[in-house]
C-alpha cells in the first residue's frame, strides 16, 4: 500500500500489576464498585525508579523494529504526555538523546490529554506530507507518579503505559486515510490540574493542603462529553473518507471506562463485538491508550491484514481526535 501510513506500532507496560482489591489498603473503594462503575480490574504501575523517557523509551523501540527501521531513520519525535519527565524541557528532549537519534526536531503535546496520541499522529500526518519526514510518534504516561492515591475519585481509574508508531510517506501495510480533530475549551473545566500553573503557582501554602496533585473532575459531565465528542468526531472522520460505519473492521476508542465505550458503539450504532476493549487490563493510560490498545488487538488476533480500523479518542481540554487506518 502507497501513502502515508504507520510503518510499525508498539506498547511497553510497566510489569507491577496493581488490582481493584489493592486500591481498598489506600482509599474506600472496593472491587465492586470499581468494576461496575468502569469495567477496569488492573492496571499498570512504574517502577519506583521508572519515568516517562524510560517507559517511551521501550515503546519506541518495539515501534521502530516493528518498522523495520533505527533511530538513525527518525526525523521528527512527538511525545503526547501529561505526566512529563520533568517540567521543562519537554520529555521529547530526553528522548531524542536516549534513542540517539540524530539531533532531529522533538517536542512534546501536552495537556490535550488523552487525545494526545490521536492529535499527534495527525500532526505527524501533515509534518510528512510537508517535508516527507520519519516521524516517531509517542503516547505515554505514569500517571500513578502524578495523581493523588488519596483521592478515591480519581486514582482508581488511571494506570501507566506507553505506545509509539513511525508515520511515513512508505509501502506500509497501514495507511492513514483521514484525522479530525476538535477543541472545546469552554469544557476545560470538567478536567483539570490546576496547581503548577501560573494561575495557582506551586508554593509551600499549597504543599501544606496536599491536594496538590489533585485532579479537578466533573466524571459525569466528562462522561457526556466523551460520548458526544468520541461519536461526532468518528462520524466526521468516516464521512471526510467517503467510508459507511459498517466497512469498519474494527474501532479502538479511548480506554477510559467501559460504560464510556458501550454508550459510544451505542450512540454510533455500531455492533459491540467490532469495538475493541483492554481498559480491564489497564485502566486509562491517557495517551498511551490508544497506541497500547492497537498493539493489544494486534496481539490479541483482533487486527487484521485489510482490516479498516476507527480509532477514537477525547481528553481534557477538552480535545478530541479520530483516525482512520486501512491496514
Ligand atoms: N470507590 C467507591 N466510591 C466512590 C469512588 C470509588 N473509587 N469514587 C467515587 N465514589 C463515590 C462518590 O463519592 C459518590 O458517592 P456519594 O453518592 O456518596 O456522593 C458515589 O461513588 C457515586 O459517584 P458518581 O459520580 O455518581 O459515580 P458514577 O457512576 O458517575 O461513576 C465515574 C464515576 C466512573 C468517574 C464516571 O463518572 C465516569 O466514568 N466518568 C467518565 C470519566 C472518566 O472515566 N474519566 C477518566 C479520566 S478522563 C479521560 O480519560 C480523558
Amino acid at each position: 500500500m502507497s501513502g502515508i501510513g504507520i510503518l510499525g506500532f508498539g506498547a511497553y507496560l510497566p510489569s507491577r500489576v496493581m488490582t481493584n482489591d489493592e486500591w481498598s489498603e489506600y482509599v474506600d473503594t472496593s472491587d465492586e464498585w470499581i468494576t461496575s462503575r468502569t469495567g477496569i480490574k488492573t492496571r499498570r504501575i512504574a517502577a519506583a525508579d521508572e519515568t516517562t523517557t524510560d517507559m517511551a523509551e521501550q515503546a519506541a523501540l518495539a515501534a521502530l523494529a516493528d518498522a523495520g527501521l533505527t533511530a538513525a531513520d527518525v526525523d521528527e519525535i512527538i511525545v503526547a504526555t501529561d505526566t512529563p519527565e520533568v517540567y521543562a524541557p519537554d520529555t521529547a528532549s530526553f528522548l531524542q538523546h536516549r534513542l540517539g537519534t540524530r539531533t532531529v526536531p522533538g517536542y512534546d503535546l501536552g495537556g490535550s490529554g488523552c487525545a494526545g496520541f490521536v492529535m499527534a499522529l495527525d500532526i505527524a500526518r501533515s509534518r510528512v506530507q510537508c517535508n516527507g519526514s520519519t516521524v516517531l510518534v509517542v503516547g505515554v504516561e505514569v500517571l500513578s507518579k502524578l495523581m493523588d492515591w488519596g483521592d478515591r475519585d480519581t486514582c482508581v481509574l488511571f494506570g501507566d503505559g506507553a505506545g509509539a508508531a513511525v508515520v511515513a510517506d512508505r509501502p506500509t501495510t497501514a495507511k492513514i486515510i483521514a484525522c479530525v480533530a476538535g477543541t472545546d475549551g469552554s469544557r476545560a473545566d470538567i478536567l483539570q490540574r490546576e496547581v503548577g500553573g501560573t494561575r495557582k503557582p506551586f508554593s509551600k501554602e499549597v504543599a501544606k493542603t496536599e491536594d496538590f496533585l489533585r485532579i479537578d473532575f466533573n466524571g459525569r459531565e466528562v462522561f457526556k462529553e466523551a460520548v458526544r465528542r468520541m461519536s461526532a468526531s468518528a462520524r466526521e472522520v468516516l464521512e471526510r473518507s467517503g467510508v459507511a460505519l459498517e466497512e469498519v473492521d474494527l474501532v479502538i476508542p479511548h480506554q477510559a471506562n467501559l460504560r464510556i465505550i458501550r454508550s459510544v458503539a451505542k450512540t454510533l450504532g455500531i455492533d459491540p463485538a467490532k469495538v475493541f476493549v483492554n481498559v480491564d487490563k489497564y485502566g486509562n493510560t491517557g495517551s498511551a491508550s490508544i497506541p497500547i490498545a492497537l498493539d493489544d488487538a494486534r496481539t490479541c488476533g483482533s487486527l487484521h491484514s485489510g482490516d479498516l480500523v476507527l480509532m477514537t479518542a477525547f481528553g481534557a481540554g477538552f480535545h478530541w481526535a479520530s483516525g482512520l487506518v486501512q491496514f
